[in-house]
């Protein structure tokens, strides 16, 4: 069997970075294009991050297409703290080589599937409002979508609020849509990328990859320090990379099929991914939700992608 054809969803982000990073250096993968989303930053500046790293890797023949720059019925919540002023502070990297593509991140994936003879893997990290504005402006080629692998939301505590992970909870309204999708779905969410913090012996394991790995070691040291400052982690988890890993290597998560619905109105909640681990609502299952990581097949993984670069 050829390499997976994926297309990224991308709000870089330190996370979305190396996921960027993964996808291109993986041969099991395909990346027929790159999308970006506000987020992390608002969408200027994840743009901006995308066609830098894309740029550091040599992967310039990959389309990249801005999409929304805010959620679909929100103010845009982004995260400065985490990633900087620019989305992806730490080490400088020269600024892009290549201009993004013309077409919307919306007209970008219809694109991109229409040419696709076998059906495409959607892999959004980021604030789901651009697959939400896809399916809503083309249903007819829902078809030609394999499975959704996003990173978002948590079967437990969030990282925004109390009950919201930060992806969902910046657009929850884009999540409920595609949840609602009917779309094979596979959701990598707290419960699983906490289980993907890349420890001082990780960083230096990359550092010692030379020229890419130096990058992102000094990428994942930035983030260190700001999830160290943020929630007193001693590892940044690598959320983004675990939705590229579970197309890439399925065998890496343990999933459970469930239910999962948006809160999308309580004041408390809303951003909530409410899922039903036992069964009680009766509702029909929406997702492949991650339990458990293999940690140290992943980030096996990830060096092997890297390496390659
Ligand atoms: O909550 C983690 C998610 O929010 C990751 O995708 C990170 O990049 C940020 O977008
Ligand atoms: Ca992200």
């Amino acid at each position: 069997m050829g390499p997976k054809p994926v297309i990224l969803d991308v709000d870089p982000g330190h996370d979305d970075a190396v996921a960027l990073m993964m996808a291109c250096g993986s041969p099991g993968l395909d990346l027929l294009a790159v999308t970006t989303v506000a987020g992390n930053a608002p969408l200027a500046k994840t743009t901006r991050n995308a066609l830098r790293v894309l740029s550091l890797i040599g992967h310039t023949g990959v389309p990249v297409a801005a999409g929304a720059s805010k959620p679909l019925g929100r103010a845009l919540r982004t995260a400065e703290d985490i990633h900087g002023e620019s989305g992806l502070d730490g080490p400088e990297i020269p600024e892009a080589s290549f201009e993004p593509d013309e077409r919307s991140a919306v007209e970008l994936i219809a694109d991109t599937l229409r040419g696709s003879v076998e059906p495409v893997a959607l892999i959004p990290v980021g604030p789901l409002t651009n697959v939400a504005a896809f399916l809503k402006a083309h249903p007819d080629l829902k078809g030609k979508i394999s499975r959704v692998s996003l990173m978002g939301g948590s079967m437990g505590l969030g990282n925004t609020t109390p009950a919201a992970e930060f992806n969902i909870y910046v657009d929850p309204e884009a999540a409920r849509e595609v949840f609602e999708s009917g779309l094979p779905i596979t959701m990598s969410g707290l419960d699983v990328t906490h289980q993907a913090g890349a420890d001082k012996a990780q960083r230096d394991r990359l550092r010692n990859l030379g020229n890419v790995g130096e990058v992102v070691a000094g990428f994942l040291d930035f983030f260190a320090g700001t999830y160290e400052r943020a929630f007193g982690f001693d590892a940044p988890p690598l959320h983004d990379p675990v939705a590229v890993a579970a197309i890439l290597e399925p065998a890496l998560l343990r999933t459970r099929t469930m239910r999962v619905d948006v809160e999308c109105k309580g004041d408390l909640t809303r951003g909530e991914t409410v899922c039903d681990v036992r069964g009680v609502t009766g509702k029909p299952p929406n997702a492949d939700v991650g339990v458990e990581l293999d940690r140290e097949g992943f980030f096996d993984l990830l060096h092997d992608s890297l390496r390659r670069l």
